[in-house]
């Protein structure tokens, strides 16, 4: 285990700024004194854009290599016509750092919120495909404008892509007492794409007889996410999916406000990325009423990923007590910073 993490933090626009500033507070709280903290925060996102054009230059791509982990609070704002830091930005660190595993683990705290009726027993993690499907930009316009124009958006499966994600998704199935998998996604449509995934599946779960699996048709998985999500331990599936089943997944766990993710190179050749799963909130930005404790969570797992187990689970805890302690009175940002920050110190 290294002694020391030199993080690269990008707030970001809106409430990443506010939500990072709390994740800050709770890394530096649950470290202990001899592990030391190195952050350099970089200036990236809508205010960048507009005031020089760039998204994400070479020379900081490469600072941000030098990096042990990336903290991201979050991305966008409506002055900015959609998809140029998505993709110039967000995406383009994805790639670049070659995050195949988008991780999001989903679990029902105590006292949250969620609008499935008997409080279902929910803990389970989602392994999203990060590199590929339709999210290459492979694809194109033609006669753009016209009433005559033509649009592609081809989705992209590799059988590398494919069998070193289902790798890691049985890698962490396997370490969960459950040790279940489903694959999800829509080969009875898709067929090539669906089938080459259904086989890399079958395949590698060979070298994991004590994973057990199942399959399930994307639609079919919305449906059981809201009727039925304790069938459910790890999940693995492509890029579209998983973007659009994470969000469900959210939604019925307390909220968006409580939602992490680990954009991870398992390799470890490129720092990982952790952040929360929502946006900039334009519309509480300054407001003081964001949650950051997605962000925390987010911190959770980056310390997870670097070897720091014990911390990791501190932080969980610490964040499944304060919930359950919450009694519907109005907290700031900073305020639910403070009381995690005492927590995970205490
Ligand atoms: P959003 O997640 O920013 O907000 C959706 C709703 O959830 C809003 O009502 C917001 O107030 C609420 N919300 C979000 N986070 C919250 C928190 N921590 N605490 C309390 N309430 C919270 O999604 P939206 O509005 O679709 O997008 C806003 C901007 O963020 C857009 O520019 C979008 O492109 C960008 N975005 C960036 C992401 C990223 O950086 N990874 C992910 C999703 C959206
Ligand atoms: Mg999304």
């Amino acid at each position: 285990m290294s002694r020391s993490i030199r993080l690269a933090v990008i707030p970001g626009d809106g409430i990443g700024q506010e939500v990072v500033a709390q994740g800050l507070k709770v890394l530096t709280a649950v470290l202990p004194q001899d592990v030391k903290l190195e952050t350099k925060e970089y200036d990236l996102g809508a205010q960048r854009w507009h005031a020089t054009g760039e998204t994400l230059p070479d020379a900081e791509l490469e600072s941000l290599k030098q990096h042990d982990a990336i903290l991201l609070g979050a991305i966008g704002d409506p002055s900015v016509p959609s998809g140029v830091l998505e993709r110039g930005l967000l995406l383009k660190l994805r790639f670049a750092f070659d995050h195949f595993v988008n991780l999001r683990p989903s679990k029902l705290f105590p006292n949250t919120s969620t609008p499935l009726a008997g409080r279902p027993d929910i803990d389970f993690v989602v392994v999203r495909e990060g590199t590929e499907g339709p999210y290459t930009g492979n694809g194109g316009s033609l006669r753009t404008g016209t009433p005559a124009e033509v649009a592609t958006e081809v989705s992209l499966n590799t059988a590398y892509g494919v069998e070193r994600v289902v790798r890691d998704a049985y890698e962490r199935a396997n370490s969960r007492p459950r040790k279940k998998l489903t694959l999800v996604h829509k080969n009875n449509v898709l067929v090539y794409a669906g089938h080459m995934w259904k086989n890399i599946f079958d395949k590698v779960g060979q070298e994991y007889p004590e994973v057990t699996t199942d399959y399930l048709h994307v639609d079919a998985a919305t449906i059981f996410f809201v009727t039925q999500p304790e069938r459910f331990d790890v999940i693995v599936t492509d890029n579209l999916f998983g973007d659009i089943l994470t969000d469900l997944a959210a939604a019925v766990t307390g909220g968006i406000g409580l939602a992490a993710s680990g954009n991870i190179n398992p390799t470890g050749d490129f720092p990982s990325m952790f952040e929360p799963v929502h946006g900039s909130a334009p519309d509480i930005a300054g407001t003081g009423k964001a949650d950051p404790t997605a962000t925390i969570l987010s911190v959770a797992l980056l310390l997870r990923h670097l070897g720091y187990e014990q911390q990791a689970a501190r932080i969980e805890e610490a964040v499944a007590a304060d919930l359950e302690a919450r009694d519907g009175s109005a907290r700031s940002t900073d305020e639910i910073g403070d009381a995690l920050a005492a927590r995970v110190a205490g």
